[in-house]
């Protein structure tokens, strides 16, 4: 939520920030703007003043208004901004600015006593022109500023020190023209420099076509970047360190929409390769064993498991449900899946002999590393399972599982949720090996038909023919219906999320076998209301049928996605989406992604900016 980044170098820095800002609108997008240093002549002597430039709306209506505006000057920071405190609108845009105008603050994240804080800033005389949490800390830089003589780097470490919630921050001060000071409290910022100069942002896309070599700070850490490139690093005591550098290993090409037209069709074409990536070297056909190395559990710890608990949200939230389904099924250990902001404050049951699942795409999720906090404190082994390396998730937990998805830039996560999902299903059979309920060639069978998967998902990629007719039959309808049965059903949870993200048309998902118990209600004859059904190969596709029927005898339009050759689906459903045959446990993979697609479909025929929906952030760092 809200992006942040920062340049000081020997050019420019707009071209720099406007680039960045670009590159971190997933992150939010009501409004935009840019703070730099620049140079006015003010009674003959040049001096340093700060130029602001702030709008309400997307980038793009900042880039704008900056044409024909003069905005020189090589040090500077951005922000674009998804709302906390205060309406989208100019005044309340960041940067923000203390009372002289000489102190710029782009903050990512929420200052939770910033009520106390302003109150007595307010006494001290300081005025407010927003209604923001963020601009007290302009006001506190001024006015530690001054209490430290005029020393910034000290002026911004007490100024951390008086704050509690979450932030990355830039901060620029017209006074010190080519620095800019950084730090960060549960919330994310990476660092890097390059040959002529330093940057800093809320996420890689931003600095990636300077440098590959990435720096994270810890929590309350602060940077401070040069124009020569140079980066001091300082802890909350302001002892200086060296941090490590971590270098990413996907390009800029690879954060691009390469010729798409929108970053979820990339990422949804890109699943094969996801899914390739993810299964490598995971199983050894000579020994026909799985492999995890990166988990550290003795045979004697997996043995004692005696429960599972996995803590998401959205449609990480999702993954771990089919999770859930397959390891119970396979490893015969109780799996409880929790909503990470329900987890949190809730009493659950842990012991050491708990585990405990966090998955989260971004590793930033305010909730997840919550929940994991909790967890961890309660003596459980937290294992992450995450798509950004080196992000905040994989500072918290014990054992970290990265998925092979790569960047993942539209808002609605696709590939990652595929990912996700394999590599749940790998861990449930990793288990079941390793607790004797599988045997060498039973794995082995099962793994073969995961090999099977990107294959079969680049053959539903190559004919959409069928779920665009589908897609263009419902996007006048104001409501949809999914149902399945089993991992069906919840291959249909996520399904309805995607639609309802991209499409704003609501949806619903229910198990199959509920919904005559009062979802039914919801069918409108005349409306011909849509009900998406996942009836692929399983044991309760009889039932499935069943419900269809009873579905269609009032009214519905049934869009249903089954296995190709079965016949008896076509004399039922109104369109039908065909997918390979795959075993019932590998159904979520495949079926996941023609729901996808019909999301995306009905999303571009509704007119809907599927990369950037309405209200939306990729990642939520705030609770
Ligand atoms: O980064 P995370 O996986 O922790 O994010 C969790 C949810 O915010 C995320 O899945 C959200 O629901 C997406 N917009 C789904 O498309």
């Amino acid at each position: 939520m809200c992006g942040i980044v920062a340049f000081t170098g020997a050019t420019e820095a707009l071209p720099f920030l406007l680039d960045g800002l670009k590159r971190l609108e997933y992150r939010g997008y009501d409004s935009a703007g840019v703070a730099v240093v620049h140079s006015e002549a003010q009674g003959g002597a040049p001096k340093a003043a700060l130029k602001v430039v702030r709008r309400q709306g997307k980038v793009a209506t900042l880039i704008e208004a900056l044409s024909g505006t003069e905005v020189a000057g090589t040090c500077g920071i951005g922000h674009t901004r998804w709302a906390t405190h205060g309406v989208p609108s100019e005044q309340n845009a960041h940067p923000h600015l203390d009372c002289s105008g000489r102190i710029a603050v782009a903050h990512n994240g929420i200052i939770e006593n910033y009520t106390h804080l302003k109150d007595r800033l307010v006494e001290q005389g300081h005025c407010f022109t927003s209604q923001t949490d963020t601009e007290v800390i302009a006001h506190l830089v001024e006015q530690n500023y001054g209490e430290t003589e005029g020393d910034l780097t000290e002026a911004v470490r007490v100024t951390v020190a008086q704050l509690s919630g979450s932030f990355a921050l830039a901060i620029l001060h017209a006074g010190h023209p080519d620095i800019v000071v950084v730090t960060r409290n549960d919330s994310p910022l990476v660092l890097g420099s390059f040959e002529d100069g330093a940057i800093a942002a809320s996420d890689t896309p931003a600095l990636i076509e300077k440098t590959r070599d990435i720096v994270y700070i810890r929590d309350r850490d602060l940077a401070v970047l040069h124009g020569d490139g140079r980066i001091e690093y300082f802890d909350p005591a302001g002892e200086p360190f060296v941090p490590n550098v971590y270098h990413v290993e996907w390009s800029l090409e690879q954060a691009e929409k390469g010729g798409y037209p929108d970053f979820m069709l990339k990422e949804i074409s890109e699943q094969p390769r996801v899914i390739r990536d993810t299964i490598a070297d995971r199983f050894d056909d000579r020994t026909r064993t799985l492999r995890f190395p990166e988990l550290p559990l003795t045979d004697e710890e997996l043995a004692d498991i005696d429960r599972i608990y996995i803590v998401a949200c959205g449609t990480s939230y999702h993954a771990g449900l089919i999770g859930k389904e397959l390891i119970e099924n396979w490893a015969r250990i109780p799996v409880e899946v929790e909503v990470a902001s329900e987890f949190r404050y809730g009493n659950p049951i842990i012991s050491a002999d708990t585990l405990v699942i966090a998955i989260s795409q971004s590793g930033e999720t305010a909730d997840t590393l919550e929940a994991v906090r909790l967890a961890r404190q309660a003596g459980a082994h937290v294992i992450a399972l995450t798509n950004v390396v080196g992000s905040r998730i994989t500072q918290e937990a014990q054992t970290v599982l990265n998925i092979k998805a790569n960047i993942e830039i539209a808002v609605a996560a696709t590939k990652s949720f595929l990912a996700q999902v394999t590599l749940l299903t790998l861990l449930g059979l990793y288990f079941a090996q390793e607790r004797l309920l599988l045997t060498g060639p039973q794995i082995q069978e099962i793994f073969g038909e995961m090999r099977q998967l990107p294959g079969q998902i680049e053959h539903i990629l190559a004919d959409t023919a069928a779920i665009e007719r589908a897609a263009k039959a419902c996007c006048e309808a104001t409501t949809a219906l999914f149902i399945g049965r089993g991992v069906g059903a919840t291959t249909c949870y996520e399904g309805a999320l995607k639609l309802k993200e991209v499409s704003y048309l609501h949806a619903e998902a229910f198990s199959a076998g509920e919904i005559k118990h009062g979802p039914i209600a919801l069918i409108d004859a005349a409306a011909g209301t849509p009900v998406v059904a996942v009836v692929t190969q399983s044991a309760t596709r009889d039932k499935m049928l069943a419900n269809i029927e009873e579905m269609k005898a009032r009214g519905a339009r049934v869009i249903a996605v089954a296995t190709e050759g079965d016949g008896r689906i076509e004399k039922l459903a109104d369109h039908v989406i065909y997918i390979p045959p795959t075993r019932e446990c590998l159904s979520p993979i495949t079926a996941s992604v023609p729901l996808q697609l019909f999301a995306r479909y009905i999303a571009v025929e509704r007119g809907c900016d599927v990369d950037q929906p309405r209200n939306l952030a990729k990642s939520v760092t705030v609770e």
